[in-house]
């Protein structure tokens, strides 16, 4: 059968794939794919900015240490050395590739902003446009590269493994690959193959992410059989904007950076009673705040106030949100925007050590779907992006490496497209999203109990039955794809929560309302799992092996 040969094979166009794309070495035959257009991707709505130290009144060590207070104890230290140190370097190497980001107005300096959880301004940013920039210049640079093959509307169905394949040794040799403009199913090889495939927050009802966030590259390195780890710590971003008609729009942190003050229907401040370092603590402990207000006064949303700064500084600072809100009919000059919580960002991912590296050879993953150890229990602000530049740059250096080795692939049979489409099966699969979606946030969102994280598991159970018939029975599409995908991260989800008999970071559970002496991760092996561990991990169980 035909099939379609890389040298690098990167599945995402994000800040992560894009980045890597770019620093793999230029004789490399490299393909990035992404699922819709390139921007389709979380990256191309990020706002606040990038976290680095840039001051000479900052520090590594400070950077540092409130990126571990953050993490709530479950931060891997070296992990966050790693990113922290790299920092600087990474920033300048997107001002290289002509990021045009904010300036003080003398131009001499980046203007640099805050946000929760940060002791210093450390905040690089393009106005509250910063992932829009990003987006541009790797695109563009990206564009200009003929080793670089960028690939839109390619949807990656499954990894291809030697063990998959019933051959000796176990390797990933490449993915099945959905063409959505031809409807068919490519193989495409690769002698290294990189899940740059963003996070999994749209397994929530309410998130801020855009559509492609499915977890696609978590579910798929799992069913090669790769470790994951903590994934009961999706992060709820506090703020996003409450309007019937915006769908998933952020209203950014850095609001709070620069005085924005959260309020209740009434105009009361609440968030000192929570927390001493009130709007700028850390984001687990200021979403739970407003839920927990929210349902303490049985009011559909809060309020975040920057009214009173002066017109001027909220358009020059705030751009996208003030123009966002005030298409919708609110002048963010005058009135107070309304706000929920919102799924955001997910913190657990598969298992790399510092170079990209998974369980399986010759399968990477970086950026939000990888765990690298950074995050622990609750990610800092600003410190995603940061991660995804940081680890594109140490995985090229590692796949350079891999490159020089010699590799021949085996014969791969084609996909079997013998199967029909049925006229019934859109409306199932939709109603199969809805449910997950509500269920998830009802019962394993910013408040957990036992019982509400076995209801749900119940149900992942009926959802993955109805699944399998229609992924046996059907051809594949996006949408069937993108719910087998949601299924496996939001079990995955669920069964870490369930490990954790305590309350930490992002996870809180009224049945274990306290933190618990022994800090560990919650790992999940699966069955199928290689001998291979690419990072070592104070497990709390081997999950379901
Ligand atoms: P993404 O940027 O999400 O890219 C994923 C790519 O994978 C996409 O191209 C997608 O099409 C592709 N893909 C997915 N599945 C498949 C598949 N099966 N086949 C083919 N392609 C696939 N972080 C910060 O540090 N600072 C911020 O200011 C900030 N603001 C944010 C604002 C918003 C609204 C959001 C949603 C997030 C924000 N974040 C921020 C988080 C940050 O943007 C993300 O963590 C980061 O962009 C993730 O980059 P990524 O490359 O890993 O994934
Ligand atoms: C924001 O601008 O509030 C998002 C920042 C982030 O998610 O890191």
């Amino acid at each position: 059968m035909t099939a379609y040969n890389h040298d690098v094979l990167i599945i995402g166009s994000g800040a992560a794939g894009l980045s890597l794309a770019l620093h793999v070495d230029k004789n490399a035959k490299i393909g990035v794919l992404s699922k819709g257009t390139l921007t389709s991707a979380s990256t191309y709505y990020a706002q606040g900015g990038v976290a680095a130290v840039l001051d000479e009144t900052d520090s590594v060590d400070a950077h540092i240490q409130d990126t571990l207070t953050a993490g709530a104890g479950l931060c891997h230290e070296d992990a966050v050395r790693f990113t922290v140190e790299n920092g600087p370097g990474a920033i300048q190497w997107l001002v290289d590739m002509g990021v045009d980001f904010t300036t003080q107005k003398d131009k001499t300096s980046y203007h640099l902003a805050k946000e929760g959880g940060h002791s210093h301004r450390r905040i690089i940013h393009a106005a509250d446009a910063t992932g829009f920039a990003i987006s541009r210049s790797l695109i563009e640079q990206a564009q200009q590269q003929d080793n670089i093959q960028l690939l839109e509307d390619y949807i990656a169905i499954d990894l291809i493994t030697l063990r998959k394949l019933g051959l000796p040794g176990d390797r990933c040799i490449g993915a099945y690959i959905l063409n959505q403009r031809t409807g068919h199913v490519e193989v495409h090889l690769s002698k290294a193959v990189i899940l740059a495939t963003g996070g999994a927050s749209k397994a929530y009802r309410y998130t801020s992410n855009p559509d492609v966030a499915t977890g696609d590259g978590i579910a798929m390195a799992w069913r090669a059989g790769c470790r994951v780890a903590n994934m009961e710590f999706n992060q709820f971003h506090p703020t996003c904007l409450y309007h019937p008609e915006a769908k998933s729009f952020l209203v950014t942190e850095a609001i709070r950076g620069e005085g924005g003050i959260l309020k209740l229907p009434n105009g009361e401040r609440f968030m000192h009673r929570f927390d001493e370092r009130a709007e700028l603590a850390p984001r687990d402990i200021v979403a739970r705040a407003i839920d927990h207000e929210m349902k303490r006064l049985g009011a559909d949303c809060l309020y975040l106030d920057i009214s009173h700064k002066s017109p001027e500084f909220i358009t020059e600072h705030f751009p996208t949100v003030y123009q966002r809100c005030l298409e919708l009919g609110i002048d963010i000059t005058q009135r107070a925007i309304p706000v929920v919580p919102a799924a955001h960002y997910t913190c657990g991912g598969v298992i790399v050590d510092l170079d990209g590296q998974t369980d399986l050879e010759g399968l990477y993953t970086i950026g939000e779907s990888s765990f690298t150890g950074l995050h622990g229990a609750n990610r800092m602000a600003s410190n995603s992006l940061l991660e995804c530049f940081v680890f594109a740059q140490s995985a090229s250096k590692k796949i350079n490496h891999q490159l020089k080795e010699d590799f021949t692939f085996p014969e791969i049979s084609a996909w079997d497209e013998s199967m029909v489409t049925d006229s019934d099966e859109d409306v199932i699969i939709s109603h199969n999203w809805d449910e997950l979606r509500s269920f998830m946030w009802d019962y394993v969102g910013i408040v957990r109990t036992d019982k509400r994280l076995q209801r749900a598991r119940n149900r992942i159970e009926l959802l993955k039955q109805e699944i399998h018939d229609y992924y046996s029975n059907y051809r594949v599409s996006n949408d069937l794809l993108e719910l087998r995908n949601l299924v496996t991260v939001s079990e995955l989800i669920v069964q870490c929560a369930q490990l954790r008999k305590e309350s930490r970071g992002l996870h809180f559970t009224l049945d274990y309302p306290h933190l618990h002496k022994a800090i560990t991760d919650s790992v999940l092996t699966p069955p199928n799992a290689p001998l291979f561990t690419a990072r070592k991990t104070s497990a709390f169980c081997s999950g379901n092996k």
